[in-house]
C-alpha cells in the first residue's frame, strides 16, 4: 500500500483558456465531477490517505477554498513561490514525503489498476507507467527493455519520429531519495530527472491498460466527455438521456429547440431558442443566443455573449465577458 500521493495541479492551463481563467485546470468539471477527485477515487484503491497539492503561483486562493471543504482525502495545498516545473514542486516538499511515494500530472487519469501498476514496478528509483497512444508526439516517449527498464525517455519528439508509441503517462512511483539528489528550484521531471534516471539504469517502466483519460486540450476535454458517455470509464458515470450526448449542469438554461449534441454548458450558461452548440463548451453564465452556431471544439469564456449570426469554429477561444457582435465572427459568406 501507498500512503501519500503528489498531484502536480501548477500548470498554467493555457490550452484550456479561458475557462482557466477563473479555474484551475484540475477543478475542470468531467461530467459535472471535479477532475481531481478522479484521481482521489483511483488513489483510494492503493490505500491513499493523503495528498498534497503541489499548487503553481496562480488560483492559490481556488486551491484552498477546495482544499477546505473536502474531508477525504487528507489534502495538503503546497503553493510555490516561483514556478517550480514538474520536479521541482516535488523535490521542495522532500521533508513532508515518505520514502515511497506516488506523483501524478494534474490534467490526466489512467483508469487502470493501480494496485498492479505498484506491485508490477521494478524494485528501482522510481517507474512511470505508460500507456498506448495513436500519436505520440505530444507526450513523453518511453522506450523500455525487455525487463522493465527504460532506456530512452524522449519528450515530445518532432511529429513522425517518436520510435515507439507508448508514452508517459503521468503517473510515477518514486522514492524521495532521487529528488534530494537535486538542488533546490526548478526542475523539470521530462527534461533531468527522467533522462539522468535513464542514463543509470534506474528508471523503470510499465504498461498498463485502462482508459486514459486528458483534460490538456479542449479537443481532449470533450473526448474525455465521450469515453464517459459511451460507459468506457470506471471512475465517473453519466447517463445523457440523449444520443449523442450532451453534459449541461443543472443551473444552466437550455431552450428546448436549441440544437445541442456533443457539448458542455457549465453553471449558470444559456442557450436560447434556435441557437446550435455541437463539439464545444459553454463556459459559466456565457449565452449563446439565437441562431448562433458554436462548433470546432471552441471554448466560450465566462459571461461571454455569443450573438445571432456568429459562428464559432476551429477552436476560436472566446474570452471571458466580452459581447461578440450580431455576425462578427463566421465562416460563411453573406447571402
Ligand atoms: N506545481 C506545478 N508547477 N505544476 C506544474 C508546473 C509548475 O511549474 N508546470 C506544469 N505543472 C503540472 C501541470 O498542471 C500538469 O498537471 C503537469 O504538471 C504536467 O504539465 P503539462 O503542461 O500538462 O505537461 P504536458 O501535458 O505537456 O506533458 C506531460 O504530461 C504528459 C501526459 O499527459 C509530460 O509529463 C509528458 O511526458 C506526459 O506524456
Ligand atoms: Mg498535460
Amino acid at each position: 500500500m501507498i500512503r501519500q500521493a503528489v498531484l502536480l495541479v501548477g500548470g498554467r492551463g493555457t490550452r484550456m483558456w479561458p475557462l482557466t481563467v477563473t479555474m484551475p485546470k484540475g477543478l475542470l468539471p468531467v461530467a459535472g465531477v471535479p477532475f481531481i477527485e478522479l484521481q482521489f477515487r483511483l488513489l483510494a484503491e492503493v490505500g491513499v490517505e493523503e495528498v498534497i497539492l503541489a499548487v503553481g503561483t496562480d488560483h492559490e486562493a481556488e486551491w484552498r477554498a477546495y482544499a477546505d471543504s473536502v474531508t477525504q482525502p487528507s489534502l495538503i495545498v503546497s503553493v510555490e513561490p516561483t514556478r517550480l516545473d514538474t520536479a521541482g514542486p516535488v523535490a521542495a516538499l522532500q521533508e513532508q514525503l515518505d520514502d515511497r511515494f506516488l506523483v501524478l500530472n494534474g490534467d490526466v487519469v489512467l483508469e487502470g489498476e493501480l494496485t498492479e501498476f505498484v506491485a508490477r514496478a521494478p524494485d528501482l528509483p522510481a517507474t512511470l507507467a505508460l500507456v498506448r497512444v495513436e500519436d505520440p508526439s505530444a507526450y513523453g516517449v518511453v522506450v523500455t527493455s525487455p525487463n522493465g527498464v527504460v532506456e530512452r525517455f524522449v519528450e515530445k519528439p518532432p511529429v513522425g519520429t517518436a520510435p515507439v508509441d507508448t508514452v508517459n503517462a503521468g503517473l510515477y512511483l518514486m522514492h524521495r531519495e532521487v529528488l534530494e539528489r537535486y538542488p533546490p528550484g526548478r526542475l523539470s521531471f521530462e527534461q533531468v530527472v527522467f533522462p539522468d534516471l535513464v542514463e543509470a539504469g534506474e528508471l523503470g517502466a510499465v504498461a498498463i491498460d485502462g482508459v486514459w483519460l486528458d483534460i490538456g486540450t479542449s479537443e481532449l476535454y470533450l473526448a474525455a466527455h465521450d469515453a464517459i458517455a459511451a460507459g468506457r470509464s470506471r471512475l465517473v458515470q453519466f447517463e445523457s438521456g440523449s444520443d449523442p450526448w450532451v453534459w449541461i449542469d443543472p443551473s444552466a438554461t437550455v431552450a428546448d429547440d436549441a440544437e445541442i449534441s456533443e457539448a458542455i454548458i457549465f453553471p449558470g450558461a444559456a442557450v436560447q431558442p434556435g441557437a446550435t452548440v455541437h463539439r464545444a463548451v459553454v463556459g459559466p453564465g456565457a449565452v449563446i443566443e439565437t441562431g448562433a452556431i458554436v462548433t470546432g471544439e471552441s471554448l466560450v469564456g465566462e459571461g461571454a455573449v455569443v450573438s445571432a449570426g456568429c459562428e464559432l469554429a476551429n477552436s476560436v477561444r472566446v474570452a471571458p465577458g466580452v459581447t461578440l457582435p450580431p455576425g462578427s465572427i463566421t465562416f460563411s459568406p453573406p447571402k
